[in-house]
């Protein structure tokens, strides 16, 4: 059984649950990024155009610890995303920080028809991480069915995402489906040559992302730390580069992978390095067996850029996960402008289908003003589903039908 859409619900009277993904980035209080609030309107737009009697809004904000009510911090309050959702949808939304059970059951059943109204941060509740059946029983006396539209909280195996499936009939909202289909069409039979170009510290926690991506891709280029555990692991010395000494047998075992797959794995071949990690301090490009001790690599160097440059050329889908050099401390942010830039202009002349995920990735696309064909808005989600794993709560929601609720 697959996912159930909402496209053809009627929501006439129904009180209606919708899981969203608000976890939005915050800087000082002020919202940094408001991509995953307009990727979900479509989804709350539909529901009020059936006349529901309320929709009630449920989301995390960061991960603060679960606590009793009377402690709930203010900083890890839902109530400034609550505004910024009222603006964007053009429709009131009403922020409530009752807690979940009999108060917040009769305010919702005091709202005029068509309210919609957002709840404190799900994860002040124990029972939402721990997945708990009287938590989500709770939560599923919200209202009378459950929408599913926080695609990049599925690898999650929470109450709001998966418990509550249990106990009310269960729906993928507009933006999860879309995010599945987009990778399910694009990457399960991607348009060959296909190349991944994947990055980010550490080797250990992609580990199982690059054996499933040597068995899929025809190139997959490696940057950031995890290449540098790579290359050390070839023998290169890497002076003060950012190495996982102790994970040099996973850097082992993915070179080995890549010597019995029938995918080129790619890595750098020369460096931009300095002697401190610091903003606009001088740098040398050298070639990668050419890292002094008191040298660290913090981006990758121009033949490397070209290199990658040719790959793009020949390939017709592209995938990114992971800015690869250190973006966030220019000047080396450079070489991932550059691959955000490259690949925009390959996808402007049909030339590439690209796709691109992951929270600094969706933040070097962004600030590129790339147009690329697909931004998941997801991070960990995003990954594990490139894993090749399951996600629990896209599971959830295609196992589940009416007979198997509980009562
Ligand atoms: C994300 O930002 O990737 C999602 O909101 C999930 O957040 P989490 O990693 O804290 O579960």
């Amino acid at each position: 059984m697959s996912r159930i859409s909402i496209k053809n619900i009627n929501f006439s009277e129904k009180k209606v649950i919708v899981r969203l993904d608000l976890n939005l980035p915050l800087k000082d209080g002020q919202i940094q990024d408001v991509t995953r609030i307009t990727r979900i309107i479509p989804t709350l737009k539909t529901i009020l155009a059936t006349n529901p009697k309320y929709i009630v809004i449920l989301s995390h904000l960061g991960r603060p610890k679960p606590k009793p009510q009377t402690q709930w911090d203010k900083n890890d309050s839902l109530e400034p995303i609550a505004s910024a959702l009222q603006e964007l949808l053009g429709h009131s939304v009403i922020f409530s920080n009752k807690q979940i059970g009999p108060d917040l059951y009769q305010e919702l059943n005091t709202l005029p028809n068509g309210s919609v109204l957002m709840a404190e941060n799900i994860r002040f509740y124990s029972g939402e991480e721990e997945n708990s059946n009287d938590f989500s029983k709770q939560l599923s006396q919200l209202g009378d069915m459950f929408i599913n539209d926080a695609f990049s909280c599925c690898h999650r195996v929470h109450a709001s995402v998966v418990g509550i499936t249990k106990y009310l009939p269960s729906y993928a909202g507009l933006c999860l489906d879309k995010e599945l289909s987009v990778l399910e069409n694009i990457l399960v039979n991607p348009k060959r040559p296909v190349v991944g170009i994947v990055a980010g510290s550490k080797v250990s926690t992609k580990i199982d992302l690059l054996l499933n991506l040597l068995n899929k891709l025809d190139y997959l280029f490696v940057g950031g730390g995890m290449a540098n555990t790579l290359l050390c692991a070839q023998g290169y010395k890497m002076g003060g580069s950012f190495v996982e000494n102790d994970r040099l047998g996973i850097a082992e075992a993915v070179l080995q992978k890549a010597k019995n797959s029938r995918c080129e794995l790619l890595l750098p071949i020369d460096a931009v390095v300095a002697k401190k990690l610091e903003p606009n301090i001088s740098t040398q490009v050298v070639s990668i067996d050419m890292i002094d001790a008191d040298q660290a690599m913090y981006d990758i160097g121009p033949k490397t850029l070209e290199r990658l440059q040719n790959i793009l050329k020949l390939c017709k889908t592209v995938l990114w996960n992971g800015p690869v050099g250190v973006y966030e401390v220019s000047p080396f942010d450079q070489g991932s402008n550059i691959i955000a830039k490259s690949i925009a202009q390959r996808t402007q002349i049909g030339k590439i289908i690209s796709v691109a995920g992951g929270g600094d990735t969706i933040a070097v696309v962004g600030e590129n003003s790339a147009d690329f064909t697909y931004v998941s808005t997801a991070g960990g989600a995003f990954l594990e589903w490139l894993e090749g794993k399951v996600l629990p709560g896209v599971e959830a929601l295609e196992s589940i039908n009416e007979q198997k609720l509980v009562p």
